[in-house]
């Protein structure tokens, strides 16, 4: 990213299979996702699911990183995937990404889920620091012998929530 600031970035929603395609690249060549076993095509299923939102961080016309996130089915406010390219990590874009998609989620729902693989030692420091909690241990879930780990960040009971 050279000396570039994180406010020179942008956010967009993923409009084009090219940038899906650029996305799910960075997911084939990167951990957690080789261990997990989840190659470029089940990537890009993903990415291109019209069930999911894709926000992009922007470098002008350089993919910075992305999440996905899930807005239907049991566990609503679910992000499925982030992803921060190497060049630009430990620069706040992770946090912005996070921000982002909680204001997003909090505006509808009083919850944020999502689940890091127990190996993901920095993804985990990442999430502690931006305040989620780990409230279930999922063992064997996508490969034997690794967990994930799911974990919530919460403003309020679904009960009180929007009364
Ligand atoms: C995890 C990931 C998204 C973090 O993105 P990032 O842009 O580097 O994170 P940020 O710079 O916004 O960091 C936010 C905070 O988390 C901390 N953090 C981020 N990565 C960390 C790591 N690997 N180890 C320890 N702390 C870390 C930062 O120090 C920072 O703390 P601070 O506010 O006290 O300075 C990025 O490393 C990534 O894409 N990893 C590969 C894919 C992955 O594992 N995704 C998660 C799958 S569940």
């Amino acid at each position: 990213m050279g000396k570039r600031n994180r406010d020179e970035l942008s956010i967009q929603r993923l409009e084009s299979v090219e940038q899906a395609e650029t996305c799910a690249r960075m997911m084939d060549e990167s951990e957690p996702w080789i261990t997990l076993g989840r190659g470029y095509d089940e990537s890009l299923t993903i990415l291109t699911d019209p069930l999911r939102e894709v926000y992009l961080a922007m470098d002008g016309d350089r993919v910075a990183g992305f999440v996905v996130l899930e807005m239907e089915g049991a566990f609503t406010g679910y992000v499925k995937s982030i992803f921060v390219s190497p060049p630009y990590r430990g620069r706040g874009v992770g946090a912005w990404l996070m921000l982002f998609v909680e204001r997003r989620v909090f505006r509808e729902r009083p919850n944020v889920f999502l689940c890091v693989s127990d190996f993901n030692v920095g993804a985990r420091m990442f999430y502690e620091k931006l305040g989620y909690e780990a409230v279930g241990e999922l063992r064997d879930y996508i490969v034997r012998g690794r967990s994930e780990i799911l974990l919530r960040k919460t403003v309020g009971p679904l009960a009180e929530f929007g009364s």
